[in-house]
């Protein structure tokens, strides 16, 4: 095509670049007219921010920058501000009791909102944003523990974790009794209705009654006589209808069957001391723990 006079598309009424492919043409359609103003603008800011902010590298040096902005300046700040009132209450974290944390109100606000911060980058993910917990992943919020919820046993979960890399572990094993063959099918359901009846739910009698000796050889040293547990090894209570894998007749058997492993990372290695205890005392606030400073007076009036 050599005619310079543009050639209109017949269909669109738009002008056409003049190239063909086989009787196929190009619209030539301007940008739309936001789209350059954007355009512009973007190229506008570029400009502006390069004279702004730090941007052109000099042969020894580079260009400041109108606004003298710096990374290093910033951090110097946070340091400074650090170095005050902060800083020295999140020192005075390191070693403290709950008693020495509860006595201090400054401390205590302080390790709270330092704790739930953490816990919202950390935990959350594993434990629920509220700490309410998902199955196999125990709730925070009530009082049922299966390591202890004392502010120091909270404190040594946190540190040496569940079934971790931490050659300290809090570490105990609830087998496959069922997989690995230490208890015949027929012995697994009637444990499966033990359960049930030690957590007060309905359950056949006459399996119960068989299932008494099978429990008390193999299930009562990590469990206790009366299905109560013991923290000491992280055995859950039997009895008070709470569950960490689930308590109706399939969970439970599931978990004899085929045991449970949870695993809980250790954070010494991620955390400072001062942060496993802030953490440790908002846990320990959710868990219905010891009174705080702001509900000591909960006594109803005679
Ligand atoms: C990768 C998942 C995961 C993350 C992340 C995690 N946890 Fe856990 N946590 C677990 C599991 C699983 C258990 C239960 C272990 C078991 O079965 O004994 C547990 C147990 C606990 C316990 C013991 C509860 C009890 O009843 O004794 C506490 C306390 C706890 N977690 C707090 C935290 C805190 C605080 C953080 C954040 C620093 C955290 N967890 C991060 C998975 C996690
Ligand atoms: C060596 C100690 C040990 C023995 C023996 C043992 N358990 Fe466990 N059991 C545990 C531990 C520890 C857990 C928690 C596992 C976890 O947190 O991942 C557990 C968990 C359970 C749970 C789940 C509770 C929940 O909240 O979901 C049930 C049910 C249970 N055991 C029943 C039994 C029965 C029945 C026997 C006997 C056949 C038995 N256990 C023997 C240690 C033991």
């Amino acid at each position: 095509m050599s005619d310079n006079t543009p050639k209109i598309d017949e269909i669109s009424g738009t002008e056409t670049t003049g190239h063909e492919w086989d009787g196929i043409e190009e619209l030539n359609t301007p940008m739309p007219r936001w789209w350059l103003w954007v355009f512009y603008a973007s190229i506008l800011f570029a400009i502006a921010y390069a004279i702004a902010m730090p941007s052109i590298p000099l042969v020894n040096s580079y260009y400041k920058g109108l606004l003298g902005a710096s990374d290093r300046k910033q951090v110097a700040q946070e340091v400074e501000l650090m170095g005050g009132q902060k800083y020295e209450l999140f020192n005075q974290l390191n070693g403290e009791t709950l008693e020495g944390i509860e006595a201090k109100p400054e401390l205590f606000r302080f390790a709270m909102a330092a704790g739930k911060s953490a816990f919202g980058d950390n935990c959350a993910t594993c434990h629920g944003s509220g700490g309410q917990g998902f199955k196999g992943y125990p709730n925070l919020n009530d009082d049922v523990w299966l390591w202890g919820g004392t502010f120091e046993d909270i404190r040594q979960t946190l540190t040496v974790g569940i079934r971790s890399a931490h050659d300290d572990t809090r570490f105990n094993i609830m087998m496959a009794y069922g997989r690995e063959g230490f208890l015949t099918n027929p012995q697994i359901d009637d444990l499966t209705q033990y359960v049930l009846n030690l957590s007060g739910q309905e359950a056949e009698q006459q399996a119960v009654l068989r299932a008494g000796t099978v429990f008390q050889t193999n299930c009562s040293s990590c469990h206790g006589v009366a299905g109560t547990g013991d923290q000491s090894q992280g055995a859950p209570n039997l009895t008070d209808n709470e569950w960490l894998y689930g308590g109706d007749a399939a969970d439970i058997r599931a978990t004899i069957y085929n045991g449970r492993q949870g695993v809980m990372p250790n954070w010494n290695e991620r955390l400072s001391p001062e942060i496993i205890s802030a953490l440790a005392i908002y846990v320990h606030s959710l868990g219905g723990g010891v009174a705080t400073p702001q509900d000591t007076n909960t006594e109803d009036a005679p």
